[in-house]
């Protein structure tokens, strides 16, 4: 999480000239949820990937946890926090990683983290989004529906 860690990309040396450090964040343990690598059509024209884009992709990869626990099908009901911490360029190969934080009765919440991997030749790891969606599991009525018991 942010408070427990210098997530900003740069060291300590390098952040009066804000030049990237070549050595970053490791990538966390685990699978990530999602692995993809936003190309042209994602970005502006100075190669800024959109921050919609971004979200689609969080989004995506958040309900990939939810939808495993309700056992069917979720809608997003709320984005809680979202934090675009360093840009995102045409190229970088992006992997996020999400697990459930908070179980309700209907609802899942999941915290993503996503990290961008640049200039790969020199193992260059940025973390540069993290977000909070909250999802629904829902009926075939598209009404909430209660989650199912956990199975061991
Ligand atoms: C998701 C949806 C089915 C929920 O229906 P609803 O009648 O609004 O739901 P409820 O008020 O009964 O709340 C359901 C759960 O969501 C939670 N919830 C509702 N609003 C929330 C919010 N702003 N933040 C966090 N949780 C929220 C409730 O606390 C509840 O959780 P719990 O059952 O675990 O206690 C409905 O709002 C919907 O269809 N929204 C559109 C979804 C969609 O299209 N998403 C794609 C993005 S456009």
């Amino acid at each position: 999480m942010l408070q427990n860690c210098d997530c900003s990309g740069y060291s300590r040396e390098e952040k009066g000239s804000r030049m990237p450090s070549q050595h970053h964040t490791p990538l966390p343990d685990g699978m990530p949820q999602l692995r993809v690598m936003p190309m042209p059509s994602d970005a502006n024209i100075h190669g800024d990937v959109f921050g919609g884009w971004i979200m689609a992709q969080v989004d995506i990869a958040g309900s990939l946890p939810a939808v495993r626990r309700a056992n069917g099908r979720v809608a997003t009901v709320a984005v809680n926090s979202f934090l675009f911490k360093h840009p995102v360029f045409v190229g970088d190969l992006l992997s996020f990683y999400a697990s459930i934080v908070r179980v309700g009765n209907t609802s899942i919440t999941v915290y993503v983290e996503v990290y961008a991997e640049r200039n790969r030749l020199q193992a260059e790891t940025v973390k540069v989004t993290e977000a909070t969606l909250t999802y629904v599991a829902t009926g075939e009525d598209r009404k909430p529906r209660v989650l199912p018991p956990l199975v061991d």
